[in-house]
């Protein structure tokens, strides 16, 4: 009796499916992506496999395919599940293998597995091939970490927001501090009122207290030390001795002239050492800008004594500002024009992008 599968129809039939076959073994299923890889970092170079399906690096083996699932798993060109081989976690394709999961493709074509794109390349002695392993192989102290990237199947990352422009000079808008005084650690207790000065020894610290007006509101504020050298300033003058630099922080209560040593309150923020030298200027934080209020920053020795006279721009705008700032009796400056460049502890809001 003539088997069904000698009719032409059915030998047409398993033809088709033979053809079929063949294709799925080379497209990625489903909504799989594939790509091939290139390692960062060791040999680096092209990801490529033996023919056991091994995964290799260098040893001249040109790159091999990998697709990747909906659920992260890896299949390479020949349809083998790619795995992490217990005990070692070496990084291969096997026949009949269920795919480890837990790889992705980043947006920035990084393969990652389990969430790290850190991959272990060590030395097989195989003509110059590597493994590759999730988890470095005990006693092998040659191994090297790599990253492996895909040549598709990325997303693209997001372009990171753009970042405003904060100058390290009064070229945009900026405010002088409009009162300083002074706290001494050996007269905890004393009020020392309004000064002109900002003063930094071993002892004594300086408080400045800056208004942030209502424009200022959703902007980027950024702390600005500005330290000229001596022969740039031309009214104003310091002394400056002492290795180490000053501490800026921003605290949590406003000062006023009757703040004390022990008054002065808890710290907000601190800034971190500045190690200041002459002929600089110093971003010391940027931060948002808190509009319609009062920031009190303080300057503390870490190291360096500091005495300055808190000049401020010779600007055309100064006189503008002195006028604006009328409502601040203290600082109700001589009219005439100040002359050479400004020195201290200003307060800028930077432009946007
Ligand atoms: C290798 O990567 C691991 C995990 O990211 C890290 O802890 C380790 O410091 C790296 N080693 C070297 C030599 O970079
Ligand atoms: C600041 O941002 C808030 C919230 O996005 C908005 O309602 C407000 O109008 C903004 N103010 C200015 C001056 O841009
Ligand atoms: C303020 O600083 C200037 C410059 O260092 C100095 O000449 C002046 O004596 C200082 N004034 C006070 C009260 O410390």
């Amino acid at each position: 009796m003539a088997s069904i599968m000698k009719t032409p129809t059915a030998m047409i039939a398993l033809t088709i499916l033979a053809l079929l076959a063949v294709v799925q073994a080379l497209v990625p299923r489903g909504s799989s992506c594939c790509f091939h890889l290139n390692a960062n970092g060791g040999p680096g170079g092209a990801v490529g496999q033996l023919s056991d399906g091994q995964n290799r690096i260098g040893q001249g083996l040109s790159a091999a395919q990998y697709c990747i699932d909906p659920n992260g798993g890896l299949t390479d060109g020949d349809g083998r599940g790619c795995i992490l081989t217990p005990p070692t976690t070496q990084f291969q394709c096997d026949v009949g293998a269920s795919p480890t999961l837990g790889f992705a493709v980043g947006c920035d074509g990084k393969l990652s597995s389990s969430g790290s794109t850190t991959f272990i390349s060590c030395p097989t002695g195989d003509n110059g091939g590597y493994n590759i392993y999730t988890v470095a192989p005990k006693g092998q102290d040659i191994c090297v970490n790599v990253t492996l990237t895909a040549d598709s199947c990325r997303t693209g990352c997001p372009a990171s927001p753009p970042q405003p422009k904060c100058p390290k000079d009064l070229s945009g808008d900026w405010q002088f501090p409009h009162l300083i005084t002074l706290v001494d650690s050996t007269k905890p207790n004393n009020a020392e009122g309004n000064s002109w000065n900002g003063t930094i020894t071993k002892e004594v610290s300086s408080l400045f207290n800056f208004d942030i007006p209502q424009r200022y509101e959703n902007k980027t504020c950024s702390a600005l030390l500005l330290f000229p050298k001596q022969d740039q300033l031309e009214t104003s003058a310091y002394e400056f001795y002492g290795i180490g630099g000053v501490d800026i922080a921003l605290l949590s209560n406003t000062a006023t002239f009757s703040t004390t040593y022990n008054t002065m309150g808890p710290v907000k923020s601190d800034f971190g050492v500045t190690n200041i030298a002459p002929g600089n200027s110093y971003t010391v934080a940027t931060f948002p800008c808190q509009a319609n209020s009062v920031m009190t920053f303080m300057m503390k020795s870490a190291g360096s004594c500091f005495n300055y006279f808190q000049d401020y721009n010779p600007s055309p705008y100064v006189k503008t500002l002195l006028g604006t700032l009328s409502a601040v009796p203290l600082y109700t400056r001589p009219s005439t024009d100040f002359v050479g460049s400004s020195i201290g502890l200003y307060l800028t809001a930077c432009s946007s992008p």
